[in-house]
């Protein structure tokens, strides 16, 4: 059997102010009508059946999840009590997957990614899968990189080792998290990397392997979780007592930059993490001046801005350039283009409850 868990607890702050903990980036349309994480449900088409598609996201978020994605059963939305990030996730969904059918394979897939070619995309669901399900190896999808980003994870390529719907599967020869610039340009100009779009295939018994090689503590802990739930115990209330205490760190520097096992197929649709404000610039028209607007909004000789407010309330600019200007009910962002990585900061300071 085949499932697919979307990974969707994030926070999304760098969409501050429209993205807030309990409405973050996946829940809103940032791109198109229908909130990211309806849009990623749907893309699945038939590649696996409802029953068969996980939702991990957190208790903040899990009515506003279940009532976007009506088309997957309420039982299969799981509410972690706290952000522990993705390998505590991974590591839950392992556990969940396990319980149903311990010989299935799975895919961890985000929830918040731009893909118009959904054909394309499941096409590529289907190679993989039948990639991981082939070896005992750990399958991610390599995205064909355009700039020294810092924010993605990079896959070096090595030798094909094997081929499955005429694709080639290679070899990882190495994975790295999050390069610094310069580290991330070298692998740009080497030519054998690839971006790694945040999704993962295997089977449970060969990530069970992988967390228990890796992150040892990480799982045993969920290990009394799995122990509790085959004794009948309710899951909200193991969560609630064991999560908490998690190792808090992402899949891919707990496990991805460790495993030796990795294979790699390449993407054969479009992709766009839209990570940051600027991102929404390639998915908005844009006017005659380079301004994207949504809302009431009104420019005068003003150029290459963003601008979001909504229908009942006019923001007016005159004169400015590269700006981010986001107007919500109860917050107003004023930001230049080239500082928005710098929002992240700012939510924190903001505290929790932002
Ligand atoms: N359930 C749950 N719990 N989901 C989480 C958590 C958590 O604590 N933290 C993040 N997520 C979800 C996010 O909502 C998103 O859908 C996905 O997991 C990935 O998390 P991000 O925080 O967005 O990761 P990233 O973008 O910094 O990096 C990952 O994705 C890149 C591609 O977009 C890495 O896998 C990179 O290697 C990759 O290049
Ligand atoms: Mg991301």
């Amino acid at each position: 059997n085949r499932y697919v868990v979307i990974m969707a607890g994030g926070r999304g702050e760098r969409f501050w102010p429209q993205s807030r903990l309990r409405r973050p980036k996946h829940l809103l349309p940032i791109v198109g009508e229908l909130p990211m994480l309806t849009q990623t449900i749907n893309r699945l088409g038939s590649v696996v059946p409802p029953e068969n598609v996980l939702i991990v996201t957190n208790l903040e978020q899990r009515e506003a999840v279940l009532e976007i994605c009506p088309m997957v059963p309420a039982e299969n939305v799981v509410a972690e009590p706290v952000g522990r990030d993705t390998a505590a996730a991974v590591g839950l969904s392992t556990v969940l997957v396990a319980a149903r059918d311990p010989g299935a394979s799975f895919a961890m897939l985000p929830a918040d990614h731009v893909i118009h070619d959904s054909a394309g995309f499941q096409s590529i669901l289907r190679t993989a899968f039948a990639a991981a399900e082939a070896e005992e190896a750990l399958v991610t999808v390599g995205i064909k990189p355009e700039y020294p980003a810092t924010g993605y994870g990079y896959i070096q390529r090595g030798e094909i080792a094997g081929t499955i719907d005429e694709r080639p599967i290679h070899k990882v020869v190495a994975f790295k998290e999050k390069p610094d610039e310069e580290t991330a340009s070298k692998y740009i100009k080497s030519g054998d990397y690839a971006w790694n779009a945040g999704m993962f295939f295997w089977q449970v018994p060969v990530i069970s392997r992988e967390f228990e090689t890796h992150t040892p503590g990480l799982w045993k802990a969920l290990g009394k979780i799995r122990a509790a739930l085959d004794a009948g115990q309710d899951l909200g209330t193991l969560l609630a007592e064991h999560y908490p205490n998690l190792e808090k760190i992402s899949v891919d520097y707990a496990i991805m930059e460790k495993a030796q096992s990795v294979r790699v197929v390449g993407s054969a649709f479009d992709w766009d993490d839209v990570g940051e404000w600027p991102a929404v610039e390639r998915h908005h028209e844009k006017d005659d001046n380079d301004n994207v607007t949504k809302g009431s909004v009104v420019t005068l000789d003003c150029k290459g801005n963003i601008v979001m407010s909504d229908p009942s309330h006019t923001v007016a600019l005159i004169g400015v350039e590269d700006l981010i200007i986001v107007r919500t009910e109860d917050a107003t962002l004023v930001c230049p283009k080239s500082k928005a990585q710098d929002i992240k900061q700012l939510v924190k300071s903001l505290g929790e409850d932002d």
